[in-house]
């Protein structure tokens, strides 16, 4: 019986590809993947969807495949009889070995308006991760972006770690043990409504990789590589708070063997505001808030708001995941400017609602005399 999952939060399709089959192929468990796609892509979507499918065991057998659709842009799903046509005789030639190029050549029979439509609107990722959760049922959850690659056998450890993981008392810092789960209006369903006992997040550190070395077989092999500067925390060049708190340089220091059972190796003391690692959890925490579109304020909103809630973060040793490709700090498209000054506004709200709605403001986070700005 599996006791969590992998769950697909970010599933541009286009990145479904080479990392997103090295997940399925290290992952053992469950997988649940949400997909996005209006109009015309429908069934393209489904034709390489059933190539995936055809082409990997692994896809075949773990994983399954979610859809989500613009109101305003609903699948053609009885596509123009010819038009059906093309794209069987195109999906017939497709070649298992060369998953991108496979999936370009469909993505390249869309209408150019939808293309364009494309890059007019946010992608509704939070709505997406929340459709990945919903749509799985095991007790916990481990959301990732769908091009984070889990080290080899972390199904299984995690699998024997949950067993009999403990989540001690609450912190001294922390409110009633069992989550509040306030009314939600607005913002779409919330998913795990069940109340529970005190909660942890167990967080897997996440490391960005050169394109050019072999995925690290385990912990020491990953820290040999960051110690030569082949590895290092996910976005410590784009944007060090994103992993920040989880310590690396402590997490790297445990000197736990590799063949050690997954385990906590300690407790996250400095949480901060911008802070998102990828974690698992049971699945009553809260959901995505879905007014959260496209670029920015997505996932360490929902972060913050476990925290505000009380989570615990708890770092897991010896597990880790990996992000192909080392990043540096690029120059952003204005389309991302503007998506990211959009959801901040909706974070100005979101913050005075989560502090209302667990009646605690530990970071400080809503000043009482500021509080008169717009809402
Ligand atoms: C870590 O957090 C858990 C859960 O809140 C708590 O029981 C435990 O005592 C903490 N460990 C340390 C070393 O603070
Ligand atoms: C990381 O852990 C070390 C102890 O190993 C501690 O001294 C340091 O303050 C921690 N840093 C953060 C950011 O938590
Ligand atoms: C960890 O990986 C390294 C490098 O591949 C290997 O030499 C070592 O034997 C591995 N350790 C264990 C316990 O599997």
């Amino acid at each position: 019986m599996a006791n969590k999952k992998e769950r697909k939060g970010l599933p541009v399709l286009l990145t479904l590809t080479v990392a997103a089959l090295q997940v399925v192929h290290h992952w053992t468990g469950p997988v649940s993947v949400a997909l996005y796609a209006a109009g015309d892509e429908w069934p393209l979507v489904q034709a390489y969807v059933r190539f995936l499918r055809r082409c990997y065991v692994p896809v075949r057998d773990r994983v399954t495949f979610h859809a989500a659709f613009p109101a305003d842009r609903m699948p053609e799903a009885a596509a123009q009889p010819e038009q059906m046509t093309e794209i069987l005789s195109l999906e017939a030639h497709l070649d298992c070995f060369r998953p991108e190029p496979s999936l370009k050549e469909l993505m390249r029979q869309r209408r150019p308006e939808t293309m364009r439509w494309r890059t007019r609107h946010g992608y509704p990722q939070n709505h997406l991760r929340n459709l990945a959760r919903r749509t799985c049922q095991t007790e916990y959850v481990f959301l990732v972006d769908v091009d984070v690659v889990p080290s080899l056998g972390l199904a299984q450890g995690l699998n024997e770690f949950l067993k009999n993981a403990q989540c001690g008392g609450a912190s001294a810092a922390a409110p009633p043990a069992v989550l509040p789960r306030p009314p939600r209006t607005g913002a779409g369903p919330r998913v795990g409504q069940r109340p529970g006992p005190p909660q942890c997040a167990f967080v897997i550190p996440t490391y960005e990789l050169d394109e050019r070395v072999r995925f690290p077989r385990n912990k020491s092999d990953l820290v040999r590589l960051a110690g030569k500067g082949l590895a290092r925390p996910f976005h410590h060049k784009v944007f060090i708070y994103n992993q920040f708190a989880t310590n690396f340089s402590r997490w790297q220091n445990e000197g736990d063997a590799d063949n050690a059972p997954v385990h906590v190796a300690y407790n996250v003391t400095n949480f901060e505001f911008l802070y998102e690692p990828f974690y698992v959890a049971r699945d009553t925490i809260p959901a995505h808030d879905e007014r959260f579109m496209g670029y920015g304020y997505t996932r360490n909103t929902q972060v913050y708001e476990m925290f505000v809630a009380g989570v615990q973060f708890q770092v897991l040793s010896p597990a880790f995941t990996v992000h192909w490709g080392l990043q540096s700090k690029q120059a952003r498209p204005a389309w991302r400017e503007l998506q990211n000054n959009e959801n901040r506004r909706h974070f100005d709200l979101f913050k005075r609602e989560v502090a209302v709605r667990y009646r605690r403001d530990p970071l400080s986070m809503v000043q009482p005399n500021r509080a008169s700005g717009k809402t």
